[in-house]
C-alpha cells in the first residue's frame, strides 16, 4: 500500500503548487473568487456541456470584472443537453435507461481536424497483435493482470470486476469510457478489454517471448516503460480525482490558462522548484541532495512534502479546511521559473499540471511513458536532467535558462501550447476512441458479456456518489453526443 499512498502525496503536492499558483497572484481573490463562482455554475447548472464552460465563465468574468471592455455574445443559443442524468432514486439507480439513442449521424459536412502527432502511438501500442490479431484466449491469460474486464455489445457497456483498485481510479476509469460513449454513440466498436489500473505497468516483455512461445495477453493500463507491453489509456485524473480534489481536466485547463495570464513570467523566481514526497523513489530522494544548503546552490529550491489531504469515500470533504491548509502552504510556494518534474514509484498524473505552468520544465529522465508524454521534444517542450547527473545538471539548466531568457520563456510556452492544444479533453476522447477502434479491428473472437459482468453507464455510476465524487462526475459529464468527426488519425507510413 505504501506505493500507492507514495503516489497520492506526489500528485497531491503538485495540484497545491498549482493551487498556491493561483492563490498567489495579484489576482488572486479575483482568481478565487472566480473559481467559487466557476463552481456554483457548474453545480446549480449541471446541464452545461464542458466545452460550453470557458464561454459561460467567460461571460460571467466579463460582466463582474469590467465594464468598459465588450461583452460577450448577448445571443449565445442555449447548450443543448441531450442526455440528462435521471437518477430515479439517488441511491438505488441500478438499472440504465433504456432510451438513449445508440446511434448517432454526425454532421459529416464538418471537416475532420487531423490528430495531434502522438496519436501514432496508438498503432504502435498494438504492434505486438498486428500479425497474430488478438483471440479470446491472449485475453482469458491476461486474467490475472487485470483489476476488471470491460465489454461492450451494441453501445451498452458492462463491467466485470476482479479487485477492487485504489481509491476510485477503477470508478473514474470506466467513467471516462461511458463518456465516450455519450460523444459517440454508435461509433465505438463491440469489444472486451481488460483494464489494470495499478501504478506499474504490469505485461513484462521478458515473460512473453513475442512472436514465439505464448503470446502476450491485451492490457489496458495508464502508462509503460520499454520493458513493458501494456496499452496505454488516459488515467482517471481526466475525469476527476475526488480524494485529492483535483478537478477533471477540462476544468484544470481553463484554471491552468487563467493562472497563466496572470503570472508573469518576469514576477516568477529563477529557482528550479520541487515539491513532493521524496520516499517513493531512489530518484526524489537523491533529489533532496541538490536543495540549497549554507555551503553550495544548485538552484534547486526543493521542499518535502509527506502530508497530504485526502478525502476518504463516505466522508463529506471540509472545503474551509482545505482551502486554510492551501492558503497556509501556499506561503512558501513561490512561483518559480523552473519546475523540476521527477517520477515517484512510476509515471505520475502530475505531469500534465506542471507542463501546462509556462515555467519551464526541468524533467529528470523518465523511465515511464503515458499516452501522450512520449511525443514531448527536449529542448522544445521541456529541458532534459540526467538522473545520473541531477544537481549539477539542474544548476546548468538554470544558468542557461538565466542566461537565455527568451528561450527558456519559449520552452515553457511550448509546453503549454502542447497541454492546452493537443491535450485538450476533445483529443484525449479522440485519443480513446481511435484506440478502441484499433484495438477493436484486431479482435479474432465476439464479445460476450461473462457471468458476473453488471451493465453499467452514467445514472448507475453517479446517482449513488456523493460529495466530490459526484460533482466531478457532473462536471465531466456529456451531455451531448458530438456534432463533429472525431479528428482523422496520422497515416500509417510515418512511424517512428
Ligand atoms: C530546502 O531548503 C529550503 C530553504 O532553506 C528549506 O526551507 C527546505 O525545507 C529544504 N528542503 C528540504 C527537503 O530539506
Ligand atoms: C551564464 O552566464 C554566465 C555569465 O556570463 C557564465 O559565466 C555562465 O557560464 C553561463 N552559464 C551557462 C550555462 O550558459
Amino acid at each position: 500500500m505504501g506505493n500507492l499512498f507514495d503516489s497520492v502525496g506526489g500528485v497531491w503536492s503538485k495540484a497545491a503548487r498549482w493551487c498556491s499558483h493561483f492563490l498567489e497572484t495579484p489576482g488572486k481573490r479575483w482568481a478565487s473568487a472566480a473559481l467559487l463562482v466557476f463552481s456554483i455554475v457548474l453545480l446549480t447548472s449541471s446541464y452545461i456541456y464542458w466545452t460550453d464552460v470557458r464561454a459561460i465563465t467567460g461571460t460571467f468574468l466579463f460582466k463582474t470584472s469590467t465594464s468598459s471592455s465588450s461583452r460577450a455574445a448577448p445571443n449565445k443559443p442555449p447548450v443543448k443537453v441531450d442526455y440528462p442524468l435521471k437518477c430515479i432514486n439517488e441511491a438505488l439507480t441500478l438499472t440504465c435507461p433504456t432510451n438513449y439513442p445508440v446511434k448517432y449521424e454526425s454532421k459529416a459536412s464538418s471537416l475532420a481536424v487531423a490528430c495531434p502527432e502522438y496519436f501514432r502511438w496508438i498503432r504502435e501500442d498494438l504492434r505486438p497483435w498486428r500479425d497474430t490479431g488478438i483471440t479470446r484466449k491472449m485475453v482469458e491469460t491476461g486474467n490475472k493482470y487485470g483489476d476488471l474486464r470491460l465489454v461492450i455489445v451494441k453501445g451498452k457497456a458492462y463491467v466485470k470486476m476482479y479487485r477492487r483498485s485504489f481509491q476510485t481510479r477503477d470508478v473514474f476509469t470506466v467513467w471516462g469510457i461511458l463518456q465516450l460513449l455519450r460523444l459517440y454513440p454508435g461509433k465505438v466498436p463491440d469489444l472486451e478489454l481488460l483494464f489494470a489500473c495499478g501504478d506499474r505497468p504490469v505485461v513484462k516483455k521478458r515473460d512473453y517471448q513475442w512472436p514465439h512461445g505464448t503470446y502476450a495477453p491485451p492490457v489496458f493500463h495508464y502508462c509503460v516503460d520499454d520493458e513493458s507491453l501494456d496499452i496505454p489509456f488516459p488515467d482517471w485524473s481526466f475525469w476527476g480525482w475526488g480524494e485529492i480534489n483535483i478537478r477533471p481536466w477540462g476544468t484544470m485547463l481553463w484554471g491552468l490558462r487563467e493562472a497563466n495570464k496572470r503570472i508573469k513570467w518576469k514576477n516568477r523566481k529563477p529557482y528550479a522548484f520541487w515539491k513532493g514526497n521524496p520516499s517513493t523513489s531512489g530518484r526524489r530522494a537523491d533529489l533532496m541532495k541538490c536543495n540549497v544548503s549554507d555551503k553550495q546552490d544548485w538552484n534547486a529550491r526543493v521542499y518535502a512534502q509527506v502530508i497530504f489531504l485526502h478525502h476518504q469515500r463516505g466522508t463529506e470533504p471540509d472545503p474551509l479546511k482545505y482551502r486554510r491548509v492551501l492558503l497556509k502552504r501556499s506561503k512558501i510556494y513561490k512561483t518559480n521559473l523552473y519546475k523540476i518534474f521527477i517520477e515517484g514509484v512510476a509515471w505520475s498524473v502530475s505531469d500534465k499540471y506542471i507542463l501546462g505552468c509556462d515555467s519551464m520544465t526541468l524533467l529528470v529522465k523518465p523511465k515511464y511513458y503515458d499516452f501522450f508524454t512520449r511525443s514531448l521534444v527536449e529542448k522544445k517542450h521541456y529541458w532534459p536532467i540526467k538522473p545520473s547527473n541531477l544537481c549539477r545538471d539542474i544548476k546548468s539548466a538554470v544558468e542557461w535558462g538565466n542566461n537565455n531568457t527568451d528561450k527558456a520563456q519559449a520552452i515553457g510556452e511550448a509546453a503549454s501550447k502542447f497541454i492546452q492544444e493537443d491535450l485538450k479533453m476533445e483529443f484525449v476522447y479522440d485519443y480513446a476512441y481511435h484506440l478502441l477502434r484499433e484495438y477493436a479491428k484486431l479482435m479474432r473472437f465476439t464479445p460476450k458479456i461473462p457471468p458476473g459482468a453488471v451493465e453499467i453507464c452514467s445514472e448507475t455510476m453517479a446517482c449513488p456518489q456523493n460529495g466530490p465524487w459526484r460533482q466531478f462526475m457532473m462536471e465531466s459529464m456529456v451531455r451531448s453526443p458530438k456534432d463533429t468527426l472525431p479528428c482523422t488519425m496520422p497515416s500509417s507510413s510515418s512511424s517512428p
